[in-house]
């Protein structure tokens, strides 16, 4: 969680980093700050709240200097105030530090460096690294980074300006991401792309304890043994604009509309009918995946219902058993991988902390380890042995859509490709369901077609307190999936039932009025779908139901329908949870909350 920026040029620092931070500002936004350096020395400015906060105060007091740093906070250790807020200093402000992480050693660090004679005045850990690095100074900024940073353990993406050394910004990353951006005659740090792209494209992605010294002279990399070391520069192809609202109101509308575009270009290249399914960064052959006696799919958040989906799908298609875990959990579970396991990650950002953990336990212990993300050069796709990228493109709203629907399609892909090596399908069955996958982009376009029921059910039912999404088989998968969204978005608590769970316990908590909102794609489970609809009925609910085109049986049973474009029952998901996105959406608005960046989440968790 949290942002960092950092600018070393010939134009004033403060503006740059403020606008990079507004890019950022989907990774944390409970307060945000800057340090500014200048022959004068180091002047900071930081506040609770929003960014809009931030500006205003520089606004009043503004801050000149060409060389900076910035964050953008999502709180972890010390609630969101403005002595907890970053860049954090050395009592004498000789030294300011921005970090993205957390330093799991720091209340040793602390009383350490308090025996030494140092004060802290804020709750954070990251309070400890400029201190750190003050007491190691002995002239050189660089050295004693390298030796503060020695000293610290957890993840840190960190960036760093002395008064002492008022012509370089240090930076160094472990377990959390950062980019280097190369302009000319003037260099960024950054959390994520979007925060340099308005000034270059040309980006290093820096791999855990690399630094970067940004000097008038050029940017310098080194190892931790503090030896030169060079890299590719990576060229970003794809536009600042789809980094930009592009007319919608809210990025999660844009990236709602956006579906039907990712869902085609994560197919492209990879599905035609033509050939046989493309997967260049996967290298599994028949004979490796002989060997290979279960799967895990593990991931958090919406990137583990695409896995729930997953499951179903692989085990239909390629009969090979796969469990499915959240990440928090499974890395604490002993779970019992060997090199006989296929571990599959899936990471939107490809840099949540208890996925990524995952990733490196499985490896440890000699599993093969693919990763579904969507984000070129992320920690996922450098450290698994096989790649999957979803081609969504920037994902910038909290609530996760675009990224889900393209996870969804990466599921097809391996679950087809797994299929076609292990032979259990048959060419036709295979051809049957490419074609299918190449229609879900236009199909996904109808979808979307469908909002006027939906907003007219939000402005109905916006104000309850609870809700119930229920489904079968893959409906039930995708039900999670928008309840979560409701969550995260309406702030309405909901909760998913399996349809045929319902009648165990929570049928208890239906009573007249109680709405429910039921999926009903899989043609092999509508009816009995539609009895578990009666039973909520029979008790007063009110019930929205997603079914397929032509169910129109339904209407005689629910209050209100939606009908969704028929394709394959495995494909359905696909469509399905756009209705749901939208209800969510439209829920939000009508509650006038922040659907880009609900209270107290942040879009890439990259602690614990
Ligand atoms: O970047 P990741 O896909 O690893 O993120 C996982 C979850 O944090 C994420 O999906 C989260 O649940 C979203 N807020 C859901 O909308």
């Amino acid at each position: 969680m949290c942002g960092i920026v950092g600018y070393f040029g010939l134009r004033e620092a403060a503006p740059i980093l403020v606008e990079g931070l507004e890019k950022l500002e989907y990774r944390g936004y409970d307060s945000a700050g800057v340090a500014i350096l200048s022959e004068e020395g180091i002047e900071v400015s930081k506040c609770k709240g929003r960014l809009a906060n931030l500006e205003n105060r520089l606004m009043e007091n503004p801050l000149e200097g060409n060389i900076g740093i910035g964050h953008t906070r999502w709180a972890t250790h010390g609630e969101p105030s403005d002595v907890n807020s970053h860049p954090h200093s050395n009592a004498k402000v000789s030294v300011s530090v921005v970090h993205n992480g957390i330093i799991e050693n720091y209340l040793r660090l602390r009383e350490w460096l308090t025996s030494k004679g140092y004060e802290f005045l804020s709750e954070t850990d990251t309070e400890v690294i400029p201190n750190l690095i003050d007491y190691y100074y002995k002239g050189n900024l660089i050295e004693a980074v390298m030796k503060a940073v020695s000293k610290m353990e957890g993840s840190y993406a960190i960036g760093v300006v002395c008064s002492k050394e008022p012509d370089k910004l240090v930076a160094v990353r472990k377990d959390s991401p950062l980019i280097v951006g190369l302009g000319k005659d003037e260099y960024f740090i950054a959390s994520d792309i979007p925060a340099v792209l308005n000034h270059t494209r040309d980006i290093y992605l820096l791999e855990d304890k690399e630094f970067v010294v940004l000097t008038k002279d050029g940017v310098t990399l080194l190892n931790e043994m503090g030896e030169t070391i060079n890299k590719e520069v990576y060229h970003v192809t794809w536009n600042a604009d789809a980094a930009e609202k592009g007319g919608y109101e809210d990025f999660m509308l844009k990236e709602i509309h956006e579906q039907p575009k990712a869902i085609k270009d994560t197919l492209t290249s990879r599905i035609s009918l033509d050939h046989d399914i493309v997967l260049d960064k996967i290298t599994i052959t028949e004979e490796t995946l002989k060997n290979i006696d279960r799967i895990y799919m593990v991931a958090c958040g919406t990137a583990y219902h695409a896995a729930v989906v997953g499951k179903y799908v692989i085990e239909k298609l390629a009969k090979i058993p796969v469990e499915v875990d959240i990440a928090s959990e499974f890395r604490y579970r002993d779970p019992l991988i060997t090199e006989k396991s296929l571990i599959i990650v899936v990471s939107q950002s490809g840099e949540t902390a208890d996925t990524l953990a995952v990733l490196r336990d499985g490896k440890k212990k000699g599993a093969r380890v693919i990763a579904i993300t969507n984000v070129v050069g992320s920690s996922a796709s450098r450290e698994a042995d096989d790649v999957l990228y979803t081609w969504a493109g920037p994902e910038i709203a909290v609530a996760s859509t675009k990224a889900y629907v393209t996870q969804l399609i990466a599921m097809y892909i391996i679950a087809l490709h797994f299929a076609s090596l292990k032979k259990t399908l048959r060419q036709d069955e295979i051809y049957n369901i490419k074609k299918a996958m190449l229609e879900l982009s236009g199909l996904a376009e109808e979808t979307l077609k469908h909002k006027d029921v939906l907003q007219k059910f939000a402005s109905q039912t916006y104000m309850e307190k609870d809700m119930f999404f229920l489904g079968r088989g893959l409906d039930y998968a995708v039900s999670m999936e928008g309840s979560l969204k409701l969550k995260e978005i309406s702030y309405i608590h909901s909760e998913a039932y399996a349809g045929g769970e319902l009648k165990h316990g929570p049928i208890a908590l239906i009573e007249k009025g109680t709405v429910v909102i039921a999926t009903l794609t899989q043609k092999d489970l509508i009816d009995k779908m539609v009895s578990n609809i009666k039973e909520v009925v029979t008790r007063g609910a009110k019930v929205m139901a997603i079914t397929i085109e032509g169910n129109k049986d339904i209407e005689k049973t629910v209050d209100s329908v939606i009908y969704i474009p028929e394709t394959l029952d495995i494909l359905s998901p696909v469509l399905s949870v756009i209705s749901l996105q939208l209800i969510s959406y439209y829920m939000a608005k009508q509650k006038a909350c922040d659907v880009d960046k609900p209270r107290n989440l942040a879009k890439s968790v990259t602690v614990e």
